[in-house]
C-alpha cells in the first residue's frame, strides 16, 4: 500500500467508525496472510538463488554471488515446472479473504507466472549472443558495475564465478547450435560488432577488463592475500575465462555468422508471426495487434508532425518537414558544446537547478534520494540510459551520458532526455517502486539480465517503465520547461522516434518492410543522423516490440488520467494519481486495477465525509447537547481532511503544488535494485 493509500485507508476506517449507530454490515477484515505472504518470500527466494547475476543486479551478495545463471535448455524446463507449482500456490490463496492490496499483489504473482508459462515455448528463438546480450556485454558489466568486492571473500566469489564461466559458455554454446539446428537463427543486422566485442575481452590477462579488479584492491585485504589473489586470478582468466570467449568467438565466426538470416523481420522466422505478437503482448501488456499499433503510430506521428508546423511558425521555419528543421537545429551553432564539460555541467544545471525545483512541487511526497549525472566515453556507449541505485542504496542512480561524441550532442535535446531518464522519469519511478515496506520484493526488483530474451522470461514492466518515462517528457510541457522553440523541437524530435517506432516495428516484424524502408521512414519523421537511425534499427531488429512500449505506455497513463478526472471532477489531483500510478507495478490491466480501486476509495472516503456532515448537521439540528456533537465533529480529525481534500482538490489547479492531504515526507534510504539499464 502506498503512503496515500495507507492514509486513505485510516480515513475509510475512522469515518466508517463513526457511523456505528448503525453497524453496516462489516467487510471480511483484512486477516493476516501468511500463504501469500510465504508465497511472494519463497518465490523471490526461488528466484535470486536460481538467477544468481540478477541477485547481484539487485545488489544482493550472499552465496549467490560465486555463481553464474544456467543457460541448460533442462534448466529452462525446471523453472517452468517451479512457476507452475507457484501458480499453483497461488490459486489456492484464497482471495476473497485479502486486502486490495494484498489482492494486486497476488495479481501480479500470478502475471509473472503466467507469463513464464504461456511464453516458455518461444525459448527456442533465444539467441543468446547478439550486440545487445550475451556474456561479452553482460558478464563483463557484472565484473565492473555489479560486484560487490569488499573482502577477500568477495574477491573468492569473483574467482568462483570465472571458474563456472566455461560450463556456462557451453550452454550458450549449445544453445547457439540448436538454433542453427532448428533454422531459427537472428538476423545478420542483429551480430554487427559482435566479432569485436568479443574481442574487446580478449587479449593479455593483465590487460583484460576481468583482471581489473584485481589491480586496485581495498585496504582491508593483506599484501598476502592479494598476491594469493593476483595469482589466482591470472590463473583462472588464462585457463576459464580467456579460452571459453574464444570458443564462442570462433564458433561465431566460422559457424554462427554465415548461418545468420538476411531478412530483418521475426515473421521470415518459422512461427515468427505468433512469436512477434508475444513479444507485442510482453513488452505493451495489451492484445493490440501489428496493424493496430502501425497505425496508431501513423496517427501519432500526424499529430506531433502539426505541433511541430506550430513550433517551427515560431522561429519562422514553418512549411519546412521534420527533417529540414531538424537540419537547421543541428546547424545552428548556439546549440553546440564545447567541451565534454560544458555538456555534463549543462545537464546537471538542467537536472538539479532547473527540472528539481519544479517536479518538487508537482510531486509533493517526491522520495528525497539524489541521482548523479555521470559521462562515458566509451565509444559504444549509446546515447543516454539510467541505471539504478544498489540495494542498500550505497551507489546512487545514475543518468550516463554518451560523453565520447559531445560534438554530436545538442542544447535543444537535453531537457527532454533529462526528462526521461533523470527526473520525473525514470530515477522518480525507479524510487517509487521501492518506497513502501509493505510492497513485496518480486513487485519491487526487476531482472534486467538478458533482456533481449522476451518473452519467454518474467516481465520487464516495459510499457510502464517507458510509458511513464515518456509521459514524464510530457510532463514538462505542463510545467512549462520547454523554454524556447528550440527545446520543444526537442521534445517533439524524441516523441516523434517514439511514434515512428510503432510504425517501422511492425513494419519489419510484421508488415514485411525491408530495412530500408524503415531507416527511410526514421530519416523522413525524426530529426536523427544516419548513424544514429542505423543503430536504432539495429536495436529493432534484435529486441521485437520492445520500441512500442513508450507510446503505447505513455497513451495509456494518459488515458488512465483522463478517466481518473472524468470519475472524480472537482475531486480530482493530479498528485494523488500520480503517487497511484508509480505504487503500482504490473501489466497495465492491472495498473488499471489500481487506479479504479483509487477513484472508488476517493469517492467513498468523500461519501463517507458528506454523510458524516449530513449526521452531524442532523444531530445539531435536533440535540440540544451540542457539545456532544462538537466532540463527535472534532473526533471526526481525519474525516475532517477528507473535507479538505473535496475543497482543495482539482478545481482546475492539478498543478497546485503542496496540496495533497499527504503531508508525509519519509525519510528513508531508497533500497533499490543494482545497474538496470533503460535505454532512451
Ligand atoms: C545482411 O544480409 C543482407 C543480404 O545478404 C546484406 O545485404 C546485408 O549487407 C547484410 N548485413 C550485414 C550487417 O552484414
Ligand atoms: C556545431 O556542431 C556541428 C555538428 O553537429 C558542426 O558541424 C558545427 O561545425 C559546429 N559548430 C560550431 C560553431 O562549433
Ligand atoms: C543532488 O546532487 C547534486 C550533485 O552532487 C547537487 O548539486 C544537488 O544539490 C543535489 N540535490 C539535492 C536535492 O540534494
Amino acid at each position: 500500500m502506498s503512503l496515500r493509500a495507507a492514509l486513505r485507508h485510516t480515513v475509510v476506517m475512522v469515518v466508517a467508525g463513526l457511523v456505528v449507530s448503525t453497524p453496516p454490515p462489516r467487510p471480511p477484515v483484512a486477516t493476516p496472510r501468511p500463504d501469500l505472504l510465504a508465497l511472494t518470500q519463497d518465490y523471490w527466494h526461488w528466484k535470486t538463488q536460481d538467477y544468481p547475476q540478477f541477485a547481484t543486479q539487485v545488489g544482493i551478495n550472499d552465496n549467490t554471488a560465486g555463481r553464474l545463471d544456467s543457460y541448460a535448455l533442462t534448466h529452462f524446463q525446471r523453472r517452468k515446472a517451479k512457476c507452475e507449482e507457484f501458480l499453483q500456490r497461488a490459486y489456492d490463496v484464497d482471495a476473497a479473504l485479502l486486502s486490495p492490496e494484498d489482492l494486486i499483489d497476488l495479481k501480479v504473482l500470478k502475471e509473472e507466472m503466467i507469463t513464464y508459462i504461456d511464453n516458455f515455448p518461444y525459448k527456442k528463438y533465444f539467441a543468446p549472443v547478439t550486440f545487445m546480450a550475451g556474456p561479452q556485454n553482460d558478464f563483463k558489466r557484472m565484473v565492473q558495475k555489479q560486484m560487490v568486492l569488499v573482502s577477500y571473500n568477495d574477491y573468492q566469489k569473483l574467482l568462483s564465478r570465472y571458474g563456472e564461466f566455461p560450463r556456462q559458455a557451453q550452454e550458450i554454446l549449445v544453445l547457439m547450435k540448436t538454433n542453427i539446428e532448428n533454422d531459427l537463427m537472428p538476423s545478420n543486422w542483429s551480430m554487427v560488432g559482435v566479432v569485436e566485442q568479443l574481442d574487446n575481452v580478449g587479449g593479455r590477462v593483465e590487460d583484460s577488463v576481468f583482471y581489473k579488479p584485481f589491480i586496485h584492491m581495498p585496504s582491508t585485504i593483506t599484501a598476502e592475500q592479494r598476491f594469493t589473489l593476483r595469482q589466482q586470478a591470472q590463473e583462472r582468466i588464462k585457463q576459464d575465462l580467456l579460452p571459453s570467449f574464444k570458443k564462442i568467438r570462433d564458433f561465431l565466426v566460422t559457424q554462427y555468422l554465415p548461418a545468420t538470416r538476411s531478412e530483418v523481420g521475426v515473421s521470415s522466422l518459422p512461427g515468427g508471426e505468433d512469436y512477434y505478437r508475444a513479444c507485442l503482448k510482453f513488452h505493451t501488456s495489451t492484445n493490440l495487434t501489428p496493424q493496430e499499433i502501425h497505425s496508431l503510430g501513423l496517427t501519432e506521428v500526424a499529430r506531433v508532425e502539426a505541433a511541430v508546423q506550430k513550433t517551427a511558425a515560431e522561429i519562422g521555419m514553418a512549411g519546412k518537414t521534420f527533417s529540414e528543421i531538424g537540419q537547421a537545429l543541428k546547424d545552428d551553432p548556439a546549440q553546440n558544446f564545447t567541451s565534454k564539460k560544458d555538456l555534463l555541467e549543462y545537464v546537471r544545471n538542467t537536472i538539479y537547478n532547473v527540472i528539481f525545483p519544479r517536479v518538487q512541487e508537482m510531486f509533493p511526497s517526491l522520495p528525497p534520494t539524489n541521482l548523479t549525472v555521470v559521462g562515458d566515453d566509451n565509444p559504444q556507449a549509446i546515447f543516454a540510459k539510467y541505471a539504478g541505485p544498489s540495494m542498500d542504496g550505497s551507489r546512487l542512480g545514475s543518468f550516463i551520458l554518451s560523453t565520447y561524441s559531445y560534438e554530436l550532442r545538442k542544447k535543444y535535446e537535453v531537457m527532454a532526455v533529462s526528462l526521461h531518464e533523470a527526473l520525473p522519469g525514470h530515477h522518480l519511478y525507479t524510487t517509487y517502486r521501492t518506497r513502501n515496506p509493505s510492497t513485496p520484493n518480486f513487485r519491487k526488483y526487476i531482472d534486467f539480465t538478458f533482456t533481449t530474451n522476451a518473452p519467454a522470461r518474467f516481465p520487464l514492466h516495459t510499457v510502464l517503465s517507458e510509458g511513464w518515462a515518456l509521459y514524464s517528457e510530457f510532463l514538462g510541457d505542463e510545467l512549462g520547461l520547454y523554454k524556447d522553440p528550440y527545446q520543444k523541437m526537442g521534445r517533439h524530435s524524441f516523441e516523434l522516434l517514439r511514434a515512428s517506432r510503432l510504425v517501422v516495428d511492425t513494419g519489419m516484424h510484421a508488415l514485411g518492410w525491408s530495412r530500408d524502408k524503415a531507416v527511410t521512414f526514421l530519416l523522413d519523421h525524426t530529426a536523427l543522423s544516419i548513424g544514429s537511425i542505423q543503430g536504432e534499427i539495429n536495436r529493432y531488429i534484435t529486441w521485437p516490440g520492445q520500441a512500442c512500449a513508450y507510446k503505447v505506455g505513455e497513451i495509456k497513463i494518459k488515458e488512465l488520467r483522463q478517466k481518473a478526472q472524468n470519475a472524480l471532477g472537482s475531486l480530482f489531483r493530479l498528485s494523488d494519481f500520480h503517487d497511484e500510478m508509480l505504487g503500482c507495478i504490473g501489466p497495465l490491466k492491472i495498473v488499471e486495477e489500481c487506479i479504479t480501486n483509487y477513484i472508488e476509495q476517493t469517492n467513498l472516503v468523500i461519501e463517507k465525509g458528506a454523510e458524516e456532515k449530513r449526521e452531524d448537521e442532523k444531530t445539531e439540528r435536533s440535540d440540544k447537547k451540542g457539545s456532544e456533537s462538537r466532540e463527535h465533529k472534532d473526533g471526526n480529525g481525519v474525516g475532517g481532511k477528507a473535507g479538505v481534500l473535496s475543497a482543495s482538490g482539482g478545481s482546475g489547479c492539478a498543478l497546485c503544488p503542496g496540496a495533497s492531504v499527504v503531508v508525509v515526507a519519509m525519510c528513508w534510504l531508497a533500497r533499490l535494485p543494482g545497474v538496470s539499464a533503460h535505454p532512451i
